[in-house]
């Protein structure tokens, strides 16, 4: 089994979700919970963007032994020099340099040659690596960057000293096999490339980003980078929960495992959600509030008999509570029946009769039949058959 580690990124991409802002308080919490999920490595803020956010990574940095603390840099002095400042104290940290390879962003956003964009990956991969041991390099926008200019991009950074190259398809567009091709390529053709780890950095723009990693894990990179409920720009980032549970659940499939916890998967989603008043989808894969729940009457029948008829996954060992089945006008007399003797009460075949078409009744006036209106029913039911 190959060991992949987990880079969490919720509290730098993940923040850049429109309205997900959090306060330096909040950001210490959530990498306590971090930490106690057991991810590898925490990008926990930009330290040059504002005060809030250096002081929030510096405190970090101080309290979480453990766990690696990344400090996040553009390719300017000043950046570095923050988050190399702000990380000073981790017992374990690394830098994260990025620098567009794409001719999109070096035209309209840079303003640079590539020669230029070589130049200065160069010197400030140098500058960088004289105070840390560890510095990941990101060429931004590298799935649209042709793989001449790119595997140029890589050498030098690997020459100067670059000991992590994180490939991130920034815009969401990579294919997967595509996306495990290019990795397939790199390993095999940029020079210096066994010297070094590679990560895979994944959008969600095309809902491919956990699809995209996999592949990557696939071809051989050692590092993955997500976030907690999949939150990160526009339609987010390659979402913790899934691709930890998609590698846990097809582990044999995938020759690869993390070191995190699930069981504290539900209530890391819970707390970040809550923070950043993010609400998580119904059918959101692994922590919505359906993806264990079962409405239809022969799913709820055969989930009686043996869970795994309709359940991949045990929802308690992620943490979450178990109310699996959802009463509602699909659920069969079985499921009912099961869930009134759970209640305590156990109806004989008239009760059980006239109680089964009252909620049939209600059910079809609500989406949802909740306990305290089943127990009303089967009140009314058995006080019918007394009369
Ligand atoms: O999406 C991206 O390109 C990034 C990098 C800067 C790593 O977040
Ligand atoms: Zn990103």
């Amino acid at each position: 089994m190959r060991r992949i580690t987990i880079f969490d990124t919720t509290l730098r991409d993940g923040e850049q979700a429109p309205g997900a802002t959090l306060a330096p308080e909040q950001k210490i919490v959530i990498a306590r919970q971090l930490a106690k999920l057991g991810v590898d490595v925490i990008e926990p803020g930009f330290p040059i963007s504002s005060p809030g956010d250096f002081a929030a990574v510096q405190q970090i940095s101080r309290e979480l032994q453990g766990v690696e603390i990344c400090g996040f840099a553009r390719a300017v002095k000043a950046d570095i020099d923050a988050a190399v400042q702000a990380t000073q104290d981790a017992q374990r940290r690394r830098l994260h340099m990025f620098l567009s390879s794409s001719n999109i962003h070096l035209d309209f956003q840079l303003r640079k040659t590539r020669e230029q964009v070589v130049a200065l990956a160069r010197e400030m991969v140098a500058y960088g690596r004289q105070f840390v041991g560890e510095l990941e390099f990101s060429p931004m926008d590298a799935t649209r960057t042709g793989d001449e200019f790119l595997f140029e991009v890589i050498e030098a950074v690997i020459e100067e000293g670059a000991t992590i190259i994180n490939i991130p398809d920034t815009v969401g567009y990579a294919l997967p096999e595509e996306y495990g091709a290019m990795f397939t390529r790199v390993m095999k053709s940029v020079r210096g490339a066994d010297r070094v780890r590679f990560s895979a950095h994944c959008h969600n723009d095309l809902g491919l980003a956990v699809a995209n990693s996999l592949a990557a894990i696939k071809a051989g990179v050692s590092q993955v980078e997500v976030t907690v409920n999949g939150v990160g720009e526009r339609a987010g980032n390659c979402s913790l929960e899934e691709l930890v549970m998609a590698l846990d659940t097809r582990k044999s499939a995938m020759g690869a495992e993390t070191g995190v916890r699930p069981e504290h998967i539900f209530a890391t989603s819970q707390m970040v959600s809550r923070a950043m008043s993010f609400p998580i989808a119904f059918n959101k894969p692994i922590v919505g509030r359906n993806a264990f729940q079962h409405e239809a009457g022969i799913h709820q029948d055969g989930l009686l008999k043996n869970r795994s008829t309709y359940e991949i996954m045990d929802p308690e060992s992620l943490g979450i509570p178990r109310s699996m089945i959802i009463l509602g006008k699909h659920s069969g007399r079985h499921a009912i029946k099961h869930r009134v003797s759970e209640l305590g009460v156990e109806l004989d075949a008239e009760q059980m009769e006239s109680f089964y078409n009252a909620f049939k009744e209600l059910a079809d006036r609500q989406k949802v039949v909740h306990d305290h209106q089943l127990l009303e029913l089967v009140g009314a039911a058995v006080n019918r058959m007394l009369e």
